[in-house]
């Protein structure tokens, strides 16, 4: 007998950015802001990520790239990494992640590849509290989901691994 699990996820789409609250469009305006400091020689796709802070705080990110190409960082795990490192006290309420493409002189979709969603999920389940996270989408789109788990179901857990004593 087979049983299915369906699995349910919810992403709000916004034909535009002003209709965020006004927190989320800063945080956007940032995170394509953020675009221009990546390094991205070799792919010539740069991505910026924003990370909004319990006290107000933005940190931001870009891809950094390397000619050992699996040495390069994404966005968000450079400004996720950055953020544990530097403010480890507090907690992440939001990121947003814009893409462009200096070719294109455009800006493009971009959604987290699976390792940054792995990246991300563990800060959420380490603060114990969601992670809201705002895509910038195609045709000023906006995609937004409540939580990284939302992203990312049927998660590895430390309970998977039988660690007791998780920061988890
Ligand atoms: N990249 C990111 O920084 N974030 C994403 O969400 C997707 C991909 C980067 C990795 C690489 O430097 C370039 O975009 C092309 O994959």
């Amino acid at each position: 007998m087979i049983n299915t699990l369906t699995i349910r996820t919810v992403i709000n789409v916004y034909d535009h950015a002003n209709e965020l609250p006004a927190d989320e469009q800063e945080l956007l305006v940032k995170a394509k802001a953020a675009c221009a400091s990546a390094y991205a020689p070799y792919s010539g796709f740069h991505v910026g990520a924003a990370i909004l802070l319990d006290d107000g705080t933005i940190v931001t990110g870009s891809n950094q790239e390397n000619l050992a190409y699996p040495s390069g960082l994404c966005a968000e795990r450079t400004a996720i990494y950055y953020t544990g490192a530097n403010y480890a006290g507090r907690i992440i309420k939001k990121i947003a992640v814009a893409a462009y493409k200096p070719a294109a002189a455009q800006f493009m979709p971009a959604n987290p590849c699976g390792a940054c969603r792995q990246a991300m999920v563990e800060y959420e389940n380490k603060q114990e509290q969601q992670i809201k996270i705002i895509l910038a989408g195609e045709n000023d789109k906006i995609y937004v989901a409540d939580s990284i788990e939302a992203l990312l179901p049927l998660q590895f857990k430390a309970k998977h691994l039988g660690i007791v004593n998780s920061p988890q």
